[in-house]
């Protein structure tokens, strides 16, 4: 009745593009957030299998998840608390990205092997603040580390201010005689647009399942595919007079004599409540969903389309095949397919491909 259907042979072939991309660096797999509702360890398995470069995600417990799921491929976290088993940490080789002095002191005690200084280059986040990095090199003297942060994708001007200012914390870090194994400050929209910022490493998340980064431009010249298809079905049909209020508040009435059909996914599923003027594909056209969405269901006026009980909903999937995007889903409910593909599931199945 409600699938989430998900094609990891996709995400293999968006990992390959994106790794041709952006060669020689490396590219590390982000999978958090149950690899952005695509399933993590479904999601790190089908990349283990092409051999990833490493995957990230963002606490310890998804890292340590990971392993107990048997897989063997680097892990780095970045969202740490001084109260994480770091020993857990050190004992299953999973890398941390460090941000503040408590939780250096802690993986340092607890031996954990490859450590990456986060440093804040702007975007106000996690990582140290400049003031602080000539005394966290200085107390990492001699030893090998990893050094990274995170763009704001506010503009190409901050974009390249933050690259100076990681470029700074390098020299810092130099000369306090620490040494890099490994440099990484690009996510999917730095790593396509700035070929500079690649340094060693990439991190992606959005790219990986053929999604665009951007909000205002478009992608397709990357040739990443949507792995995620949110389907479900047609399970009510009736005809109606002109003047039938639809859903609650009616904030959408028949102007005519139509067909309306009844769709069993609702804002439990993660499809949003304010989602206006959303678009589905029913029975091979689009329809702007009519009315409110409400928690099991939402209601489509398919005019005098032939739709019939059982006819396939596509809620959103592969725009290169006329299905509305998780893009345009988002921009009907006023966010972003980030969210959209992270918070679908409720009662829907996922299937993998
Ligand atoms: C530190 C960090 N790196 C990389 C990513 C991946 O970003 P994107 O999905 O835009 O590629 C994220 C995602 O939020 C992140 O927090």
């Amino acid at each position: 009745m409600r699938e989430i259907q998900v094609d990891l042979a996709k995400i293999q072939a968006n990992y390959r593009q994106l790794k041709a991309l952006v060669a020689p660096s490396e590219v590390m797999a982000i999978v958090k957030a149950n690899a952005y509702g695509h399933g993590m360890h479904e999601v790190a398995q089908a990349l283990e299998d092409i051999s990833v470069d490493a995957l990230g995600v963002a606490d310890l417990e998804e890292a340590i998840a990971l392993r107990a799921a048997g897989i063997k491929s680097r892990i780095m976290c970045w969202i740490l608390s001084a109260e994480d088993d770091f020993e857990m940490a050190a004992e299953q080789g999973i890398e941390l990205g460090v941000s503040n002095h408590a939780v250096l002191e802690a993986a340092l005690a607890a031996g954990v092997k490859q450590i990456h200084i986060k440093v804040d280059t702007g975007l106000g986040r996690a990582g140290f603040a400049r003031s602080q990095w000539q005394e966290v090199f200085q107390k990492l003297s001699g030893k090998t580390i990893g050094l990274f942060s995170h763009l704001s994708n506010t503009s190409e001007a901050e974009d390249l201010n933050q690259e100076q200012l990681f470029l700074e914390a390098e020299q810092v870090a130099l000369a306090a005689g620490v040494k890099l194994s490994q440099r990484h400050l690009a996510a999917t929209a730095g790593a396509l647009s700035y070929p500079s910022m690649r340094y060693e490493m990439v991190r992606c998340g959005i790219g990986l399942y053929g999604l665009n980064p951007w909000e205002d431009r478009g992608y397709e010249e990357y040739k990443l595919q949507p792995v995620m298809r949110a389907v479900s079905q047609v399970v009510n049909i009736k005809r109606v007079p002109a003047g039938q209020g639809v859903s609650y508040g009616y904030r959408y009435r028949t102007e005519k004599e139509t067909t309306l059909a009844l769709v069993p996914f609702g804002y439990s599923e993660g499809m949003p409540r304010i989602a206006v003027g959303a678009k589905v594909l029913i029975a091979g056209k689009l329809f702007v969903i009519s009315g409110r969405v409400a928690m099991d269901q939402f209601v489509v006026d398919v005019g005098d389309h032939q739709v019939s009980l059982g006819s396939e909903v596509v809620i959103f999937g592969d725009p290169a095949k006329g299905e509305p995007s998780a893009e345009e889903l988002g921009a009907s409910a006023g966010t972003i397919n980030y969210e959209i593909v992270t918070r679908i599931g409720g009662r829907a199945k996922r299937v993998y491909l």
